[in-house]
């Protein structure tokens, strides 16, 4: 141990305030536990309302039993949580606001360290973000994925095929009845969505970061194994303590280097570059949209699940997990980078076996040769837009198209399948209004659904622009988070429907074919900048007025950065 525990500074002496610090927790705790035990923190997300991380509870009893017995004193802290299904207007709008309470929440506390309990979507950046900003000893367990779910004999992948069965209904191919059927049959399981969505890839990069235990994340909620690890990680935080390893100890550029590496490799979520550059940014770690193309746009697809793939989370577990995925691209990781462990990423690869290699390829016959996030520019998205090639249709990568344009979402369900809407296949469907501002909270709309009539002509991808996020179990030639957004001014806010534009992600170009003097000169709808984005009061007024544009990880300007756990004054 480096020095005093943080604690004792709550804890140790023998005046008024150490008294009422000690005396109200006691509670029959003897008082050694307030005499240089680590005080580990469990930051715990389980809630009936997020229903991804409602088992957390018993993984948080298996932490406790390794803190205990490593000599710590296990703490349960329950935090602000988010169930992507179920907050409205968007569970994006919240992850900043739980990142900033729970980082209130681990600085105000007489805690040492803590062990952070994530699962659903947007809740291991928030912690992490949260974690990295008051650098004390941290590490991740996410809940894991659940087991896969079966209707009429097909597996059914979270999301993805929420999405994929919704369209045969509007194409007429599946009834109403049978698409309600399948409902219940869709959450099999404790666990997250056991696509590549958000939930899967925020787990999986997390650990390529370097801040879980390797070899954990992936494993299934269900699985006795997770409880083990999950011991051993209490066992772990306890360690931290006393070694001081702090996020900041080992989180570098190397670091998110491996994790973009694994983004790509894993053909992980869109979502998670916004996620990396917002931890990035807690860490004072310059980390650009651009490094996710310089660094991943060769890296091969490897993994071979849904959206982009065939299979589900826990054949990924059975076929060797991450870890051999991270063994076919070796090469490409930075050694440099340690883990919360200690020791580097890539010490843990040796033993790692591809047990099943349709699910997990070998670099010699990569699903994709190259599956990165993209990064595109031009008169459309001066500040980037990115697109992820291998969840898109080959022949859409370069396309000229007239612009549909729709103004937010409402007016996009209002007008999509009016058989008069003027639109084919050729044409590029713009949506705005939906970025950090304007919507406001940057919700999961890009991936908009395809005009009936078209698809019932068979059509199943159509370029689509926009400047909010899409669901990690999306699919299509989607380009999104274009940044400015509309609501911040960007050019977006002036496209027309019937303007040309142009799309080529080769050469990483998004323009509009409208000469330059005229677009400039063009008047911008005010209803259009201004969105929904003008809440009278809250967090949703303190967000709107300061946050940050999708390129830099869409944080409070204000929570850019550390402060450190430092408490200056007593509370009484
Ligand atoms: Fe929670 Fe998908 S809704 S992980």
């Amino acid at each position: 141990m480096h020095g005093e525990l943080r604690s004792t500074e709550w804890y140790s002496g023998d005046d008024r305030n150490a008294y009422i610090h000690r005396a109200w927790m006691r509670r029959g705790t003897p008082d050694s536990a307030f005499r240089g035990r680590p005080q580990i923190a469990i930051a715990n997300t389980a809630s009936d309302l997020t229903p991804c991380n409602s088992h957390l509870d018993e993984i948080a009893q298996s932490v406790k039993n390794g803190v205990y017995e490593a000599g710590g004193i296990p703490l349960n802290l329950p935090v602000v949580s988010l169930g992507e299904t179920q907050v409205r207007p968007t569970a994006m709008l919240w992850r900043n606001m739980m990142a900033m309470a729970t980082e209130e929440m681990l600085r105000a506390n007489p805690i040492d360290g803590v062990v952070l309990l994530g699962g659903c979507d947007k809740t291991i950046p928030a912690l992490l973000m949260a974690a990295a900003s008051v650098d004390i000893p941290a590490i991740v367990i996410p809940g894991g994925p659940m087991l896969t779910g079966h209707f009429r004999g097909e597996a059914l992948g979270c999301g993805t095929d929420v999405w994929r069965l919704s369209e045969e209904v509007r194409a007429g191919t599946l009834s109403e009845t049978l698409f309600n059927k399948s409902e219940s049959s869709m959450i099999r399981s404790k666990g997250h969505c056991n696509t590549m969505g958000t939930a899967s890839t925020m787990a999986l990069v997390a650990e390529a970061l370097g801040t879980i235990v390797p070899g954990l994340a992936g494993t299934p909620a269900p699985d006795s194994r997770l409880l083990e690890m999950s011991h051993h990680t209490g066992r772990l935080a306890v360690d931290l303590v006393h070694q001081d390893r702090r996020p900041s100890s080992f989180l570098t550029k190397a670091s998110f280097h491996n994790a973009i590496v694994a983004l790509a490799a894993i053909g992980g979520s869109t979502n998670a570059v916004v996620h990396l550059l917002a931890i990035a940014g807690r860490l004072g770690i310059d980390l650009s949209v651009d490094d996710f193309d310089r660094i991943g746009s060769d890296v091969p697809l490897l993994v071979n699940l849904q959206p982009a793939g065939r299979y589900l989370m826990d054949d990924l577990y059975r076929a060797g997990g991450f870890l051999a995925v991270m063994k076919e691209v070796r090469d490409l990781l930075d050694p440099s980078a340690l883990t919360v462990t200690g020791k580097p990423l890539t010490d843990y690869l040796d033993e790692a076996q591809i047990w099943d290699p349709d699910v997990i390829s070998r670099r010699a016959a990569p699903l994709q040769p190259a599956a990165g996030i993209s990064v595109v520019r031009g008169s459309l998205a001066p500040g980037g837009a990115i697109i992820k090639p291998a969840a898109a249709s080959p022949h859409l990568l370069k396309h000229r198209g007239q612009a549909v344009v729709f103004d937010s979402i409402e007016d996009f369900h209002d007008r999509i399948d009016d058989p008069d809407l003027e639109i084919d296949e050729t044409s590029v469907m713009i949506l705005r209004g939906c970025g950090p501002m304007g919507y406001p909270g940057m919700p999961e709309v890009s991936n908009m659904p395809l005009p009936k009539k078209l698809l019932e002509k068979g059509v199943r991808d159509m370029v689509r622009i926009c400047d909010g996020r899409m669901s990690g179990t999306a699919y299509g030639t989607v380009v999104l988070h274009v940044t400015p957004e509309a609501a911040a001014g960007g050019p977006l806010a002036r496209v027309r429907t019937g303007d040309w534009i142009e799309l080529d992600v080769r050469n990483h170009r998004l323009d509009v074919d409208v000469p330059a003097a005229e677009f400039a000169a063009r008047g911008v709808n005010e209803a259009t900048v201004a969105g929904f984005a003008n809440p009278r009061r809250g967090w949703e007024r303190l967000y709107v007025d300061h946050v940050l544009q999708a390129d830099t990880g869409a944080d409070l300007d204000f929570l850019v950065g550390s402060s450190g756990s430092e408490v200056s004054r007593e509370s009484h």
